[in-house]
């Protein structure tokens, strides 16, 4: 029996302004999307990363389907992206009747292998989806050249990635569009809600017509073209500028969870551990990722199963977007593999790694993988 009182994987930190803000929207009766701190979010978020319009949505898989919509993607259409992401990222391509053409995951970035980027392009190709996973970033300069070379667009899936840079620019300035996600567990949070950024004026527009079912300014309720209401309230954007003024606090405390549960957990044999850094970026440690080493005779499932016997919240990686039943049934990368991906999928997990995780929580969170790995041995 569990006597161990849950240490949840994700706790947001909401004691700053959050309630200040969203008391004024109360007081003032602007709850809906036309309040102005939709606005100010949107400005924020993108003077932060210098980008020169920021579209406030109500969650970030929907910012991609707008992306994607706006940048006139369409059937005959392929989009690169990596096999392991969240399906949110394929599932726009999708639904845009475009293909989502698949590139292996780097083993010790697990991002997308830049590397394997080439052989992927075809005459359809019209963009490629970077997805900076976990918390370092994908390698730009290489897809940036590929992009020019080809003339493909880039849009960039940033959602888990507020406040990290790739060398001194930020992510969420990359490509064409970039996107974000606010759900509880990222750096910046509204409840549920996302952004798309851009420095095109075109791109900003339509991203804001198909935000708001395409209403025209001069005959609202005609119609020329379909959208959609994805529209993010005053509420939620009341909470994320108050979280967005601790961005750098967040990312401070984030990589200094990093490194001590590295140092923790540097000892316990069969694990790898994200690794805290490249040569163009710092780990900001969206989550801490750990990796059970090929010898290990049991998977992240059984870990994971360990784990909550200990009263530690975990949640499995990615399933890669090849090994997705609904893909399978659509008749999608039939044949396919892409073994690094397959491997972080069945080996790999994560920890509680929300930002109001205290440091005895760690020494908890560690003990208990400590004694999950002996155990789980045992078993075998
Ligand atoms: C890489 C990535 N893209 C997109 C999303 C979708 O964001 P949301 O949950 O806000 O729809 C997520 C969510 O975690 C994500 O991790």
């Amino acid at each position: 029996m569990n006597s161990n009182p849950l240490i949840p994987v994700n706790t947001p930190l909401l004691d700053g302004n959050e309630l200040r803000y969203l008391q004024a929207c109360i007081e003032s009766g602007w709850i809906s999307s036309d309040g102005p701190f939709v606005r100010q979010f949107e400005e924020r978020m993108a003077a932060r990363v210098n980008r020169k319009h920021g579209i406030a949505v109500c969650n970030g898989s929907m910012a991609l389907d707008a992306a994607i919509s706006a940048l006139g993607i369409q059937e005959g259409d392929e989009v690169i992206m990596p096999t392991f992401t969240i399906i949110s990222c394929a599932a726009a391509v999708i639904r845009a009747g475009a293909k989502p053409v698949l590139v292996d995951s780097d083993p010790l970035t697990w991002n997308m292998d830049v590397s394997r980027l080439e052989e992927r392009i075809t005459p359809r190709t019209k963009a490629i989806m970077v997805v900076h996973i976990y918390g370092l970033p994908v390698d730009m300069t290489p897809v940036l050249e590929l992009a020019r070379k080809y003339g493909l667009q880039v849009i960039e899936d940033a959602a888990q990635m507020h406040g990290q840079s790739y060398g001194r620019s930020p992510c969420g300035s990359f490509g064409a569009l970039s996107t974000f996600s606010f759900y509880p567990n990222k750096h910046v949070t509204t409840g549920e809600g996302g952004m798309i950024v851009t420095d095109d004026d075109a791109l900003a527009e339509r991203c804001r017509s198909l935000r708001n079912l395409c209403f025209q300014p001069q005959r609202r309720f005609v119609h020329e073209e379909l959208g959609w209401n994805l529209r993010m309230t005053n509420l939620q954007a009341a909470l994320g500028l108050a979280q967005l003024e601790r961005l750098d606090e967040f990312v401070d405390r984030k990589r200094r969870m990093g490194r001590r549960y590295t140092e923790l957990l540097s000892g316990i044999p069969g694990l790898d551990l994200a690794l805290p850094g490249t040569a163009y970026a710092e780990n900001i440690y969206w989550i801490f990722g750990l990796i059970l080493k090929e010898d290990v005779p049991f998977d992240a499932e059984e870990m994971m199963r360990r784990l909550a016997e200990r009263g530690i919240g975990t949640r499995p990686f990615f399933w890669p977007m090849h090994e997705q039943p609904v893909f399978r049934k659509m008749g999608l990368f039939h044949g396919e593999r892409y073994p690094v991906a397959e491997r972080l999928a069945r080996r790999g997990f994560y920890i509680p790694s929300g930002l109001a995780l205290t440091d005895a929580e760690m020494s908890r969170v560690a003990e208990g993988v400590s004694q999950s790995m002996r155990a789980g041995r045992q078993l075998v």
